[in-house]
């Protein structure tokens, strides 16, 4: 139920900053995010011009920098989405963490994409979730690869982050 009531508002706050795009010719390959309301800081939606074909964003320009449980609706996914994950706790102070994605409702393929430019592909696991550990700058960059077309309403992109379990290594 709770996840109705959050896509539904995700639509609606995507829906009202979407008006901007239009204003003017040149192509701004920015998105547009917000969170569900101060009850859900840590849960929200992002918009992506259609027609971008690369769309760059840096978790840090956002609002769920501070979270550590983050989910948000990628809203009418489309092209590509390169979502920089850096954490507050971690990244500043240069200590490692992992990303935990969870693949349960995520509907377009995901792909880590290291600090030399290769991109892997992240399988869809039974456990439902993909561990990352950042990389040398403490950063998880991942790829996210919406259809080229109109194709889906909206995707989430949901992941935890935690300190790295260095007991097993
Ligand atoms: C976007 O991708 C399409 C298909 O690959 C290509 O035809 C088009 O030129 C690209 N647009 C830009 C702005 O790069
Ligand atoms: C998305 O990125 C891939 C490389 O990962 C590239 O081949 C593809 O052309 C990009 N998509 C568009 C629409 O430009
Ligand atoms: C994150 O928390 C810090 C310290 O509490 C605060 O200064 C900063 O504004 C917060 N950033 C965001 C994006 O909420
Ligand atoms: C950073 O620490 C604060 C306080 O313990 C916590 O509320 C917050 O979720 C943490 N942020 C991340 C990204 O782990």
């Amino acid at each position: 139920m709770l996840r109705i009531i959050i896509l539904v508002l995700s639509l609606a706050i995507a829906n009202v900053v979407a008006g901007d795009n239009f204003e003017s010719d040149e192509l701004k390959c920015e998105s547009n995010y917000g969170t569900n309301g101060p009850e859900f800081p840590c849960s929200g939606s992002l918009s992506t011009n259609y027609r971008c074909n690369n769309t760059f964003v840096n978790i840090v320009d956002t609002p769920f920098y501070n979270c550590s449980n983050i989910n948000i609706f990628w809203d009418a996914p489309r092209n590509n989405l390169t979502l920089t994950i850096e954490a507050a706790n971690y990244t500043d102070f240069k200590r490692p963490f992992a990303v935990s994605l969870s693949s349960r409702l995520g509907l377009v393929p995901v792909y880590r994409v290291y600090s030399n430019g290769e991109e892997v592909l992240i399988p869809k696991t039974e456990e439902k979730q993909s561990v990352c550990t950042s990389d040398e700058n403490y950063q998880v960059i991942l790829k996210f690869k919406g259809p080229p077309r109109f194709q889906l309403y909206g995707t989430f992109i949901e992941y935890e982050v935690a300190p790295v379990d260095t007991s097993t290594s």
